[in-house]
């Protein structure tokens, strides 16, 4: 199976997948990273890792359907069966999420349904949560929403900052979305679930 990676900056997530696929804990080899940000940090982290890139630069097509059209067309020609959005900071139009529907991730840094869109740090702080998190979930045509395949919970500590909080579910996110991707694959290939261990 061959796994797309869409980012647009600094791609630690696209990194702890692409180590977890190289190491051989997740079945699957990264075809691609794409960005829509010619200046995102993380293509230089997939060059040094050994993966093709490909830039996507939204601000070059007329529409957001023209652009989505160039992303498929960049995933197709790199053969892509599953693509997970990691940091990717475009929304894709329905027609797109619908093609890919079943084999395209996101994760996303807030306890879904909780803080769909941006700031989910600085708005969990203004609630008052006392906790935090993050989720990977199938992408469908609402944003952020989808079934839900792996969520971690972190404490909100007392002078948490967007920042900190940021820096604490992020470790988490690296360890959560190589396990759902591992898992989406082998649902797809009609795989029963890993048993625990
Ligand atoms: C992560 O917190 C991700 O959940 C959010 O954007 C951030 C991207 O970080 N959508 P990185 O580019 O993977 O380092």
């Amino acid at each position: 199976m061959k796994v797309g990676i869409l980012i647009s900056g600094g791609g630690s997530n696209m990194v702890a997948l692409v180590n977890a696929m190289q190491a051989g804990r997740v079945s699957a080899t990264p075809a691609l990273v794409l960005s829509n940000r010619p200046g995102a940090a993380g293509l230089a982290k997939a060059r040094a890792l050994g993966v093709p890139v490909a830039i996507v630069d939204h601000t070059a097509f007329p529409s957001r359907r023209a652009f989505d059209s160039g992303v498929h067309r960049t995933l197709r020609a790199h053969h892509v069966d599953m693509v997970c959005l990691a940091g990717f900071m475009r929304i894709l139009g329905r027609r797109m999420v619908g093609t890919w529907q079943g084999n395209m991730l996101n994760i996303h840094p807030s306890l879904l349904p909780k803080y769909r869109g941006l700031n989910t740090h600085a708005r969990a702080i203004e609630a008052g949560d006392t906790e935090a998190g993050a989720t990977v979930h199938r992408v469908t045509a609402e944003l952020d929403d989808g079934p839900i395949l792996a969520q971690a919970r972190v404490p909100i500590l007392s002078g948490d900052t967007p920042d900190t909080l940021a820096a604490r579910v992020l470790k988490e996110e690296h360890r959560i979305y190589p396990q759902a991707l591992a898992q989406a694959l082998r649902e797809r290939l009609g795989m029963p679930p890993e048993p625990p261990i």
